[in-house]
């Protein structure tokens, strides 16, 4: 065979079997957009991933870097209104409620899976109805992160001569001057601007306690958002400001967690999938490092839950309507919940697994989340991110956004004119 003939030959191989085609598998395709791209957060989607592959299914990965998924939500927003949504999505609280409105979600897919799985006792109301729309499950659920946690190297504590972890705004200021004199960066932060208001929320909840954050954050309430705690909220943050990494421009925040993983900075205000990065790293929660909730919030839990949205697909792509339903039954399994959970920094979404978390080989961290998350259901304590698209509309969330991005960068911004700018924001974003 010449050469010619060779590459005909290649050439109409390829015609007859496309690689793709080759390689596909008939029982069908999942495409899932997501924002889990930083090394710990990818090893718990390839938990996921690998169990739709070993179930005969195609997975077509559709990660969007950016942490606190903004970018993705844009790349989302785009492609559906080009009409090429994928099959699957990480949408999560209330804009569930949005992309149902909009007709995008399939309220039938997930009907069978959720009745199988007996899915509506495994979970907690507040959870099934965050998922479900007009009364049906549009969206799975699959972890629940705490996001009001302080990150603590022990090490670099150590050596700036500080002996405990701070418990109050107070303590906190006192341990950050120590770790600066020590020529530590105090507080490792990211400054974008979903990092900052998930900072702004931790001392919003510190200062005012978790029924006026319900006040200010979920339940806007102009006078609490314009009132003498807000006030003083913000003049605590801009204290908190002074400690934070001044090289901190548009950082990724696992890039500010390495930072304190490698001794660089003393601690970090991020949700439990910071943990990820400190198990990649392979480090050992209470040993390696100490996980504490911010100063001033221990009676208090402020949730984020991770979901993955399943979009209307037409009713011929049979097989691509069954690897959504499989990555769904995956993702509720209870072995799934364990491992994904152990990865992500999280702890399982399904309530019979939260009373058994030391049995079932979680870390001193998650037990201490999920005990905290059963109490303080209980009490009020448990309350949805604002920064984590948990509390309100993005619309309403791009309003904090701007705002407090804007005044944590401006030291010359006033807390009071800033509390007004915040009500008036919030106002005109509702
Ligand atoms: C959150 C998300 C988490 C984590 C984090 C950083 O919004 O819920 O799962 O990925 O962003 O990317």
């Amino acid at each position: 065979m010449n050469a010619i003939t060779r590459l005909a030959t290649v050439i109409s191989l390829a015609t007859l079997f496309p690689l793709g085609a080759q390689a596909a598998d008939p029982k069908g395709t999942v495409e899932v957009v997501h924002w889990w791209t930083s090394g710990g957060e990818k090893a718990a989607v390839d938990v996921l991933k690998a169990q739709v592959e070993k179930d005969g299914f195609i997975w077509k990965d559709g990660a969007v870097a950016g942490g606190g998924g903004s970018t993705a939500m844009t790349v989302l927003k785009s492609r559906a209104v080009s009409g090429n949504p994928p099959s699957v999505a990480q949408i999560k609280g209330p804009d569930i409620q949005e992309w149902g409105s909009l007709g995008l979600l399939s309220t039938d897919t997930l009907a069978p899976v959720a009745k199988a799985e007996k899915w509506d006792s495994l979970l907690s109301k507040k959870v099934s109805d965050t998922v479900k729309y007009e009364g049906e499950y549009v969206a799975v659920p699959v972890n629940i992160h705490r996001v009001n946690w302080l990150w603590i190297n022990p090490e670099v504590f150590k050596k700036a001569g500080i002996d405990k972890a701070p418990t109050t705004l107070e303590e906190f200021y006192a341990a950050g001057d120590k770790l600066k004199a020590a020529g530590f960066i105090a507080l490792a932060h990211g400054g974008q601007p979903w990092q900052d208001s998930t900072v702004f929320e931790d001392v919003v909840l510190s200062v005012m306690g978790a029924d006026g954050y319900k006040k200010a954050l979920v339940d806007l309430d102009q006078k609490t958002l314009t009132g003498p705690e807000m006030v003083k909220t913000l003049t605590e943050l801009k204290k908190l400001a002074t400690y934070m990494d001044a090289n901190r421009a548009g950082r990724d925040w696992n890039v500010a967690a390495a930072d304190v993983i490698n001794g660089k900075a003393g601690m970090q205000m991020m949700g439990d999938w910071a943990k990820s990065e400190w198990t990649a790293a392979k480090k050992i929660a209470g040993k390696d490092y100490q996980c504490v909730p911010f100063p001033g919030t221990d009676k208090a839990f402020t949730y984020n839950i991770d979901s993955l949205a399943v979009f209307q697909l037409k009713a011929e792509k049979e097989g691509d309507i069954a690897a959504q339903q499989d990555l769904a039954k995956v993702a509720l399994g209870e072995n799934f919940q364990k491992v994904f959970s152990i990865n992500k920094g999280s702890i399982p979404v399904r309530t019979d697994m939260l009373n058994d978390m030391e049995k079932l080989g979680f870390d001193a961290c998650a037990q201490t989340a999920a005990k905290d998350f059963l109490a303080d259901e209980k009490t009020g304590g448990l309350q949805p991110s604002m920064a984590h698209n948990m509390a309100t509309t993005l619309a309403v969330q791009g309003a904090f956004f701007d705002v407090v991005t804007n005044y944590i960068n401006d030291p010359k911004a006033d807390p009071a004119d800033t509390a007004k700018k915040l009500g008036a924001a919030v106002k005109s974003a509702q």
